[in-house]
């Protein structure tokens, strides 16, 4: 359906399969593609970089109306540039992890980034996944699809190799994802699909099955409009 509007909205906690997903899902149907995850990190970044105290709220949005940001917006290559730096791999650095939350539970940055999420929607003529925590709700309410990718969080474990009972480390790393998921939805509650979203939980299914799930999904929904 060339041309037709086709914003599939995903959101859900890290570890889900997410992104992999959502790219896969992007490339099936030749679809653009955002990451709204890495526009957080890549804002976290600059405000390490510029020693911007986290805990001030008009500083961290004044770095995030200030940041020149190139992110790819294809399902085929991943870049992320901040000023011109290459930020690809650092923002998935654990110092990133670790100060994101802060960045994004600052409700100024969030409308900075809210504001040029959609502009990119809209550059893309509305054909495109975008994936985050708060895009079914609050981005892109009026996609066409809208979907909440979850799993349990022994299956988030798992995928990261995490084996419950196990080590005091394995303890700690288990204590660090539920410690983010509890500061990731005092701004934006992913847990639970809002109204018309559809849950697709992916705690039994391997990469392949939640791909062909998640485009069961698109398909029922635009075969029926
Ligand atoms: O999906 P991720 O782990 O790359 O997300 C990084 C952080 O950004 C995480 O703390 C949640 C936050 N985030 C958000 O608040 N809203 C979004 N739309 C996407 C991510």
């Amino acid at each position: 359906r060339p041309g037709k509007s086709l914003v599939v909205a995903i959101d859900g906690p890290s570890g889900s399969g997410k992104s992999s997903v959502s790219k896969e899902v992007a490339r099936r149907l030749k679809l653009a593609y955002l990451d709204t995850g890495a526009m957080y990190r890549a804002l976290t970044w600059l405000c390490l970089d510029s020693g911007t105290d986290l805990d001030d709220g008009a500083a961290v949005e004044a770095a995030a109306e200030n940041l020149v940001l190139e992110i790819s917006t294809s399902p085929l290559e991943d870049y992320v540039r901040v000023g011109g730096t290459d930020v690809t791999l650092a923002i998935r650095e654990p110092a990133i992890s670790a100060a994101v939350s802060a960045v994004a539970t600052t409700l100024g940055a969030r409308t900075e980034l809210i504001r040029r999420q959609r502009e990119l929607i809209k550059k893309h003529h509305h054909r495109m996944v975008v994936e985050g925590r708060d895009i079914t709700t609050v981005v892109a309410p009026h996609a066409e699809v809208r979907m909440l990718l979850t799993a349990s969080a022994e299956a988030r474990l798992r995928r990261r190799g995490i084996q419950l009972g196990g080590s005091q480390n394995a303890e700690q790393l288990a204590a660090q994802v539920t410690l983010r998921d509890a500061k990731d939805s005092t701004v934006v509650n992913f847990t639970r699909a809002a109204d018309g979203v559809v849950t697709l939980d992916s705690s039994e299914l391997d990469f392949a099955q939640t791909v062909d799930a998640a485009l069961g999904i698109v398909h029922g929904i635009v075969n029926h409009q």
